[in-house]
């Protein structure tokens, strides 16, 4: 039972006390990896899973309530003295792509979770739980499948996903089960809109705009919708020295044509961006004329009648280069997420928080998808973007951060939070 008023609205958080420490633990989380001389960490790998332990240990030290949920998401939570309080989700992904930076996601869970301790530590109290989340896969590298970490909180995991297979043929089922999950535990991860106050995402930008306008962070308007798919081109083997050029039913040189449609169409039209990430002849030998051709589709825009428009003109465009050539090419939708809006509200309480904290409160728009969309509808979201160094690369281990950026990013984060109602 609270019998005082509770002391907030000073964020008391000195400049430089959060950097040093995010970029510490970035490198060490950095350290748990699939490849050597790199970082890679996929849903539900060793490296994975001691990237998960590592975390909760983190959370426990800062004094949170820890669990590792049946998707294998790390929940710490800063708990409310306030009876029946709702929560504030304050997380970002773990998971990583191939070949990764060691900032994309992680920048996001390590600045809730400085953040945490430092609340801790000053013994604030607050209205709302603070629930800093690690979610367990965002990137769909794996399963083909974005967001089963962050779907499965916002009580949007598609189902249908369990019986999806990774490249070597284990279903996510099994997957889960292997790891000790009961599958019918997932539902009751579920968030109800009613026990939440809002969802706050701090980003890598990954992108150039912040630094090009020399700013250490940004607040993010909107997330762009993507639509992505798997295509298989089937034609006819034969021998790279005998089958003449015209009587050729060569998959990959299919697959090449509609590669160039995909970039063409995309190029027509203002933000709208199209990308093949994944290209291969299985099997393939130097001497002989490609039968089979995999290739993905990612296609994205901030307005969803862009995106779907180019969807259908890229995949009839598909179809007819397929005709052409007398080859068949078998298309699969893999996932699907609308562009989404982060709320007015929150964006006002960050461009606030940016400008106390002495920065012109810039707002732009992320190409990139985040764990944020699927909660968007369930509650109010918000995203803030900290600057990416070396030209905004990211999705390369070139990606950078300073630890002045970290270090902002984690006040105004903190900042936001003592501002919420
Ligand atoms: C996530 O990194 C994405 O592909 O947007
Ligand atoms: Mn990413
Ligand atoms: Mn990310």
């Amino acid at each position: 039972m609270m019998t005082e008023p509770m002391q907030r609205a000073t964020p008391a958080a000195s400049s430089g006390m959060f950097g040093a420490r995010i970029l510490e633990l970035a490198d060490r989380l950095a350290t748990h990896s699939e490849m050597t001389g790199g970082l890679t960490c996929t849903y539900l790998s060793p490296a994975h899973r001691a990237v998960a332990k590592e975390l909760q240990e983190l959370m426990q030290k800062a004094g949170l309530d820890t669990t590792i949920d049946a998707v294998g998401n790390v929940i710490g939570r800063y708990r409310s003295v306030v009876p029946g309080a709702k929560a504030l989700i304050v997380g970002s992904h773990y998971d990583t792509v191939v070949n990764a930076g060691r900032y994309d996601g992680r920048l996001g869970i390590l600045s809730a979770l400085v953040v945490a301790e430092h609340l801790q530590r000053a013994g604030q109290a607050l209205p709302f739980h603070l629930d800093v989340i690690a979610f367990a896969e965002e990137e769909g590298v794996r399963f083909s499948a974005p967001y089963i970490g962050s779907s499965a909180v916002a009580g949007r995991l598609d189902q249908t996903l369990l019986q999806r297979c990774d490249a070597k043929g284990m279903s996510l089922a099994d997957a889960l089960q292997e790891v000790g999950t009961r599958l019918e535990d997932i539902a009751a991860l579920a968030r109800r809109s009613q026990d939440l106050i809002g969802y706050l995402e701090v980003h890598i930008e990954q992108g150039p705009v912040l630094l090009d306008r020399n700013l250490p962070a940004g607040v993010v308007t909107a997330i762009a919708g993507c639509a992505r798919h798997q295509v298989t081109v089937h034609g006819r083997a034969g021998h790279a020295g005998t089958v003449p050029m015209a009587l050729r039913q060569d998959a990959a040189a299919a697959a090449a044509e509609m590669v160039l449609a995909l970039e063409r169409r995309c190029n027509a039209e203002p933000g709208l961006v199209g990308t093949v990430g994944k290209l291969a002849v299985p099997g393939g030998a130097i001497n002989v004329i490609p039968a089979r051709c995999e290739l993905t589709l990612d296609i994205r825009a901030g307005e969803d009648a862009v995106r779907a428009a180019a969807e259908r003109d890229v995949l009839a465009e598909i179809a007819r280069i397929a005709a052409r050539r007398g080859v068949t090419a078998d298309v699969v939708e893999l996932s699907r997420t609308p562009a989404i809006s982060c709320a007015p509200r929150l964006q006002a309480l960050m461009a606030q928080a940016l400008a106390r904290a002495g920065v012109e409160p810039l707002h732009l728009p992320s190409g990139a998808g985040h764990d944020a969309v699927m909660f968007s509808g369930l509650t109010e979201i918000g995203m803030l973007f900290v600057r990416c160094g070396n030209g905004g690369i990211s999705h390369d281990p070139r990606e950078t951060v300073t630890a002045d950026d970290a270090d902002l990013g984690a006040r105004v984060l903190l900042d936001i939070i003592l501002s919420l109602p």
